[in-house]
């Protein structure tokens, strides 16, 4: 159940917690800046982030995090649609290896991203994970 959340941009406060829980869940670290952040507050105290990250002409939805014990309650959901809603492309790129969570919201696997993702796959993902696919959600509105 998600009670009293609110989803706002992230504070440079945030970073700290934001950065410790990047390193942990294992996801993307680089150039981890605050205004590229969304993050989810309940009762003040932040339980959920993601970010939005450019690369010149393409962006990427990712670095989306739920803290351990806030899990299975829809709070990775609320960033993930909050994200998509406020993107600045059509196109929602994102690297992963949780492909069944994803294509719950719409994203589907593609085998040619742009260089820029297959790139970022090759340096930020493969050291971190296995199994990173890029998939893509084409907005409509
Ligand atoms: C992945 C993550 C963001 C999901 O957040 P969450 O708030 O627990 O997810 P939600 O509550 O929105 O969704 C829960 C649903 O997703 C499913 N789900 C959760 N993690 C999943 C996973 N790793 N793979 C596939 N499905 C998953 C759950 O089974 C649940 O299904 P249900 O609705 O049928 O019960 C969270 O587990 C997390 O922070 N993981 C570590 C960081 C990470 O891997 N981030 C994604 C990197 S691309």
């Amino acid at each position: 159940m998600i009670g009293d959340v609110r989803l706002e941009p992230a504070r440079p406060a945030d970073l700290p917690l934001i950065a410790e829980c990047v390193h942990r869940f294992r996801l993307d670290d680089e150039d981890l800046a605050a205004e590229q952040f969304v993050v989810a507050r309940e009762r003040g105290r932040l339980v959920a982030f993601g970010r939005i990250k450019p690369y010149g002409r393409v962006y990427e939805l990712g670095s989306v995090g739920v803290l351990e014990a806030e899990r299975g309650r829809g709070l990775g959901a609320l960033v993930v649609r909050e994200l998509v809603r406020s993107f600045p492309a059509r196109q929602v790129y994102i690297t992963t290896d949780l492909r069944g969570y994803f294509e719950r919201f719409g994203f589907r696997p593609i085998d040619d991203p742009p260089p820029e993702i297959a790139a970022k796959i090759a340096r930020v993902c493969a050291p971190l994970r296995s199994g990173v696919v890029a998939m893509v959600l084409e907005k409509t509105d």
